[in-house]
């Protein structure tokens, strides 16, 4: 593409973007189509000839944008929202053009110092000592594989290098999780060799936090059986509910047992930067590794998961590997090649668009627009708890409701499953909000989580209008 064209063109889809992001909301949140729809729509292989670039937009406008969820819908009070904000977005421009690879300082020395930069400002931002360092990746899965790699680097048995099959001096090597923990953990269980059965799920109380009791039971029954425990993983902000587990308490079991604690706090982290919410990340300091994902609460366009360990050279043991071909022959002083902290080689230049969201909003700006996400759920449970054909399921710690429709509370479990079941796709087949579930206490369980930039209290109001309309049309 000539220089020209290029500006042509790109001018051409910066107008397609604003207008998109000036209209999002005349979208159904959920594109009301079936699944297979789409696949037929386009040609069954690639063209032969290049096509002109005004064709391909055409089509971009006829197919692609119109079938997309739309996660920058206000209505988007699914999972956890994740916003593509508007500097987000520039910084990715700008990304795909410098087309930088910060696998090595040398093969992108702006990349690699930029990263540095942004992680030590989010450190700080979210009020962690100096001594914690990290980096930038994909999602909250790799951060918290690449922990999980730097725990089980520690247990004594060098995992990187002699694996961990046909080993019988090997002993069962355990990891300890809540119930309520994400599924990241164990499928990083399942990536680090140590399959699904080494992860220890540990019981929860009535708000869904890990029991510290029941932890320090699996431990001693686990060592008295000859295992050998290598990590326990705290979440600040479960998936389902946004539980809270006693993150103190839980390093006090760690430091003693002298094993890596890491932090899951991909949702959550984001509140730390408001010194004044700190408190349900009391005691994270001393943990090893802390994951917290800018694309979830902090409007990040996916991708990027922020990774914080004060235990950066265990995580180069886990994955260095330098051939000659990676080597820089001319450098004396060493550098930061952030490839060897990582599984992968080429990395995204993730740091530039935080860098630049940093700058545009501010600290402050993203704690005002946390504090206005945290004042709506706050609005939204007063709501529910206010009448009596609702329940509420868990604690609201953050910005995230749980509940369910119980009418005059005289129908049993199964019934209540299938009809918040029937409820929830009513709500999203209005394609005005969307909502998902989970399952708490074995109960069919809506939730509503507000993190989306563009979603104000009218929109919550509507959900909870269309909520008691579906409930109503039974
Ligand atoms: C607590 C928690 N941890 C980890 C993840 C996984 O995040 P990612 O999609 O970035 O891997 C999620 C996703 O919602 C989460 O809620």
């Amino acid at each position: 593409m000539e220089p020209e064209a290029f500006r042509a063109a790109a001018h051409a889809v910066v107008d397609l973007m604003a207008d998109y992001l000036a209209g999002v909301e005349s979208y159904p949140v959920l594109p009301p189509i079936e699944p297979g729809s789409l696949a037929p729509q386009f040609p069954s292989s690639a063209p032969e000839d290049g096509e002109p670039i005004e064709a391909i937009l055409a089509d971009y406008r006829r197919l692609i944008e119109p079938n997309a969820t739309h996660w920058q819908h206000p209505g988007f009070l699914a999972y956890f929202g994740t916003t593509a904000s508007g500097p987000g977005i520039l910084g990715e421009m700008l990304t795909a053009a410098l087309g930088q690879n910060p696998m090595l300082w040398r093969t992108s020395p702006i990349g690699t110092e930029l990263e540095q930069v942004v992680v030590d400002w989010l450190r700080q931002g979210v009020g962690l000592p100096e001594g914690w360092d990290g980096l930038l990746t994909d999602t909250a899965s790799t951060s918290s594989l690449i922990a999980l790699a730097g725990a089980r680097q520690t247990a004594g048995i060098d995992a990187a290098s002699e694996g961990l099959s046909g080993r019988d001096a090997v002993p069962g090597l355990r990891v300890y999780a809540s119930e309520e923990a994400h599924s990241s953990i164990e499928k990083a269980c399942m990536t680090l060799g140590l399959g699904r059965s080494s992860l220890v799920r540990v019981p929860t109380d009535d708000a869904y936090a890990m029991r510290t009791d029941a932890l320090t039971a699996a431990i001693e029954r686990d060592r008295a059986a000859g295992r050998q425990p290598i990590a326990i993983v705290v979440t600040v902000g479960t998936t389902s509910s946004t539980a809270i587990d006693p993150v103190a308490a839980v390093a006090d079991v760690a430091e003693r047992e002298r094993v890596w604690l890491h932090v899951d706090s991909a949702y959550a982290g984001a509140v730390a930067l408001i010194p004044e919410r700190r408190a349900p990340f009391a005691g994270w300091e001393r943990a090893d590794s802390i994951v917290i994902n800018p694309h979830k609460w902090l409007f990040t366009p996916l991708d990027a998961s922020l990774l914080l360990t004060r235990r950066m050279p265990v995580l180069r043991e886990a994955f260095s590997l330098v051939p000659e071909y990676l080597r820089t022959l001319d450098r004396e002083t060493p550098v930061r090649d952030y490839n060897e902290y990582t599984p992968q080689l080429g990395r995204r230049f993730r740091a530039l668009k935080l860098w630049m969201q940093l700058r545009w909003f501010g600290l402050e700006g993203l704690r005002q627009r946390i504090e206005r996400h945290l004042e709506m759920a706050h609005t939204f449970t007063g709501w529910l708890d206010a009448d009596p054909a609702w329940e509420r399921l868990a604690p609201v710690p953050f910005s995230t409701v749980c509940f369910r429709w119980v009418g005059d509370r005289t129908l049993d479990d199964a019934v209540l499953d299938e009809r918040n079941a029937a409820i929830m796709d009513r709500v999203n087949r209005t394609g005005e909000v969307f909502l998902s579930h989970t399952r708490l206490g074995g109960r069919f369980t809506i939730r509503l989580a507000i993190g989306n930039l563009r979603t104000e209290e009218r929109h919550v109001a509507r959900a909870w209008e269309l909520l008691r309309e579906a409930a109503h049309a039974g």
